[in-house]
């Protein structure tokens, strides 16, 4: 395994994030992630969203003040002498498109499953987006204090339904009550773990002991051992064996198992993505008209905006844009402009540093950075000192659910237009406007997304308008030569619509026609995501 040659604050930064399927156990990860680096002082603080966090430093104030809500946005700590950004995916529960949009900052993942369900559908969606860019996944295999699945159900399960070579770093001895711990291939050693975990902090490593001690026996008994020995050859023998550059391009995921709710396995985890995972990655964009790609050490700052929060309070309309840097060194107070040419002075910057969050002064690429403005920014959006410079990173993707908003008062369709685009361009929900008629349909992959939407049209515009199905099932973004795209809408005339963008979305009733349409029209691309640009 590398490490990274480069030198400068910048190269110390590891940006991640954490993605399951609900249940599988992130939030008690993550929670135990920041404990074992020491970052929190007690399990329970991720969620707590109290008064007692409210005080803790000036740009709390701010949440205060305006009533946004950014504190579990970036988690950051230091282990190893790096500096790591996790940022939290948001809405869990409900599935919507900041989960994928937060991916797109991220230079790894780590991947959440419970080890008696293997890959759950939500995994594996999440997994098509860190496809996306390749980005890299460690996988953590949690609950292993339950009755799991055989490891190798686990890893062929993985390499089946992800289509990743999963290579495990670690063979686990049995599962549930007869949980032993887990043999690290790598050593030879085995790592045990204690059912009595009281007396364990997160901080802690497991005791290892060699495989070759006779001590073993007395941790693992006769029966288990030999399984263990077994599992391991065979892991060693027939397994993908880890490769750094196959991590690193997305096609491997090293495997390891543990327990997050009894601490066993975090610390390694930790460890194992200090090891491996990689840092802020050159960024292609275009600047002024020409391809290029903005390495994380190029002088300028720029960064792109992957996520707007908005005020929650009414009376306000500030948002905050979170900027992931993607080069340069920036200092609060800057001036920056996005790629249309607006100039913003960063006055106020929200950064997410040390270990009490207080506000620092300077970022470097990898970091995000909080930009509170008056609606100026949008998802998608470049921000940089010259202006010059256009990252095209953040997706749009196909929505699952899709409304036609009905107007009890036609006369306020205007208004319905403006209220609907804006909260499109903020990345609420998305917009699309069929060729044919005056329909408006709203687009989201997550059913919240669609009740936060209906929620402000009501509240922050006042426009009286219900959501009702619509007749299709899904979109997709149409490319190709402009002629045969002209030549498959003209015969699907009432299934055409234009994005925000203006550009082509075929609304398909169903997957089947979308995958009808493929083959019909081999010329022609049908996107699940299009690149905002
Ligand atoms: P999520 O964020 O991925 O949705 O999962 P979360 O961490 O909330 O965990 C879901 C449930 O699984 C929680 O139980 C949690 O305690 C449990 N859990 C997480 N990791 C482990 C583990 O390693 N072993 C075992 N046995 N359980 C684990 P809950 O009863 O739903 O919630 P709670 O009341 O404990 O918070």
């Amino acid at each position: 395994m590398t490490k990274p040659t480069e030198t400068g604050e910048w190269a110390r930064r590891r940006t991640y994030a954490i993605i399951s399927h609900p249940d599988a156990g992130k939030t008690t990860l993550t929670e135990n992630l920041l404990l074992s680096a020491g970052s929190i002082r007690a399990a329970g603080q991720v969620r707590a969203r109290g008064e007692n966090r409210r005080t803790q430093s000036d740009w709390m104030k701010i949440e205060q003040d305006r009533g946004i809500s950014v504190s579990a946005s970036v988690m950051t700590y230091e282990h190893q002498g790096l500096l790591f950004n996790l940022l939290d995916t948001p809405g869990h529960e409900d599935f919507s498109e900041d989960t994928y949009r937060t991916l797109t900052a991220a230079d790894s993942a780590i991947m959440v499953l419970d080890a008696a369900k293997g890959v759950e559908p939500r995994t594996l969606k999440l997994v098509e987006v860190c496809r996306l860019r390749d980005i890299p996944i460690l996988t953590f295999i949690n609950k292993m204090d339950r009755e799991a699945l055989d490891p190798e159900a686990l890893l062929d399960d993985i390499q089946d339904k992800l289509a990743l070579d999963a290579a495990p770093m670690q063979w686990p001895a049995e599962s549930g009550r007869r949980f032993k711990g887990v043999l690290d291939l790598k050593r030879d050693e085995f790592l045990s773990f204690g059912h009595a975990d009281d007396d364990r902090s997160p901080a802690d490593r497991a005791p290892r002991t060699p495989m070759s001690s006779a001590d073993l026996e007395r941790i693992v008994p006769d029966g288990e051992l030999a399984r263990l020995r077994e599992g391991a050859e065979m892991a060693r023998e027939v397994c993908p064996a880890y490769n750094d550059q196959s991590f690193r391009e997305g096609h491997l995921t090293p495997v390891y198992f543990g327990s997050a709710l009894r601490h066993f396995g975090v610390r390694e985890l930790l460890d194992a993505l200090a090891e491996v995972a990689p840092g802020p990655q050159p960024e292609p964009a275009v600047v002024k008209g020409q391809p290029a790609t903005i390495q994380p050490s190029d002088p300028e700052v720029a960064g792109f905006v992957f996520k707007v929060q908005a005020n929650m309070d009414p009376n306000h309309r500030d948002r905050v844009a979170f900027l992931r840097l993607a080069s340069g060194k920036f200092k609060r107070g800057m001036k920056l402009k996005t790629e249309k040419g607006k100039a913003i002075t960063v006055s106020s910057p929200i950064l997410f540093f040390a270990q009490d969050r207080e506000i620092a002064d300077e970022a470097f690429a990898g970091d995000v950075i909080g930009v509170p403005n008056h609606g100026a920014l949008r998802v998608g959006d470049t921000l940089s000192e010259s202006g010059a410079i256009r990252f095209a990173g953040i997706p749009n993707f196909a929505p699952e659910i899709l409304r036609r908003a009905r107007l009890k008062d036609p006369l306020k369709a205007k208004h319905l237009k403006k209220a609907l685009e804006s909260l499109a361009e903020e990345g609420v929900t998305q917009l699309f406007r069929p060729v044919l008629g005056g329909d408006f349909i709203v687009g989201a992959v997550g059913q919240l997304q669609i009740e936060v939407m209906s929620e402000r049209v009501a509240t922050e515009y006042g426009i009286e308008v219900t959501f009702e199905a619509a007749p299709y099932d899904t979109a997709r973004w149409v490319t190709g030569s402009d002629a045969e795209i002209e030549r498959f809408a003209d015969r699907h005339k009432s299934a055409m619509a234009e994005d925000i963008d203006g550009d082509p979305v075929f609304l398909a009733k169903s997957a089947w026609e979308v995958s009808y349409s493929e083959e019909k029209w081999p010329d022609l691309k049908f996107l699940r995501a299009k690149e905002r640009g």
